[in-house]
């Protein structure tokens, strides 16, 4: 049953496992998911009560300002990790492995994902693509790496899917996608994302796997929601998706804090008495 975030007893707040999420398929509640990429917004999303942060390769774009995921590397996603996985109490830590760390073979799939477990402090690791991969997640969740998967729009594949675009519009396409999540699912993948799909196809493959899909873009029918951190908080300037809803301003409250800050410093209004330290009285009378 439903029951609002800020009535869940504090005590119940324990670390949410890869097993846990896969359990609220049956059980639910849903899935809430968020990107971080700092201990900052770390510890205000898991003191929120987000069910999972993703540090994903959206970092590449978010944190570091290229136009796509594509250039992100292993050692990167380490270093946020580290740093979002000191902040949090109950929130699940995934992370993404990025483009051309996985793909090649399984065998290099377990080697990178090795180490986001041993370096970057993550639970468990996302990986974008379909039924191609089920012998990647299979090996992974084998040797010990809770695997989440991602399909629909890939952006990893932008080259190829010839930008961001929505996925599954053709009763083909739809098809694929269905076939790659029970492939992905049937290899042990313990969630699967679904990225810019019609709502109507995503409910379809929501239905037809036997584990929780998250969707970003893709309507309610999934079991869970992900949105990026900065897009939930209106943080993101420029263009936002669609179905990035905000939540907050937080974008626009920063420029007037930091306009009021310029306007206080220039006047002399600050720093006032309340933020300076008291005065040395011998010094202040020396002549
Ligand atoms: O990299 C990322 O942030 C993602 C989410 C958008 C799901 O893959």
């Amino acid at each position: 049953m439903y029951r609002p975030i800020s009535e869940e007893p504090k005590d119940t707040r324990r670390k949410i496992s890869a097993r846990d999420l896969r359990e609220r398929k049956a059980n639910g509640p849903k899935i809430t998911m968020t990107t971080a990429y700092d201990f900052t917004m770390a510890s205000l999303l898991d003191e929120a009560g987000v069910d999972v942060i993703l540090v994903g390769d959206s970092l590449g774009m978010i944190v570091q300002g290229h136009t796509n995921t594509l250039s992100v590397s292993i050692s990167e996603i380490c270093y946020h990790g580290r740093a979002v996985a000191r902040a949090l109490r109950r929130t699940h830590l995934v992370g993404d492995l990025p483009f051309m760390t996985f793909q090649a073979s399984p065998q290099q799939a377990l080697r990178n994902a090795g180490k986001l477990l041993k370096r970057g402090g993550f639970e468990s690791v996302k990986l974008e693509g379909g039924a191609h991969l089920a012998e990647h997640v299979y090996q992974l969740v084998r040797a010990g790496i809770p695997v989440m998967a991602h399909v629909g729009l890939t952006p990893q594949a932008i080259h190829t899917l010839g930008g961001f675009k929505v996925q599954g519009r053709t009763p083909d396409d739809a098809q694929r996608i269905i076939e790659d999540a029970k492939a992905l699912a049937d290899a042990g993948a313990y969630a699967i994302v679904i990225e810019a799909m019609p709502p109507d196809m995503a409910a379809l493959v929501t239905r037809a796997v036997s584990v929780p899909t998250i969707g970003i873009g893709a309507g309610r029918g999934c079991d869970g929601q992900v949105l990026v951190c900065t897009d939930l908080l209106g943080l993101s300037r420029g263009h936002v998706p669609k179905f990035a809803k905000r939540y907050a301003s937080l974008g626009d409250h920063t420029i007037d804090a930091v306009r009021q800050y310029i306007d206080e410093v220039r006047s002399g209004a600050f720093p006032d008495s309340a933020h300076e330290y008291k005065a040395v009285t011998s010094v202040a009378r020396t002549p």
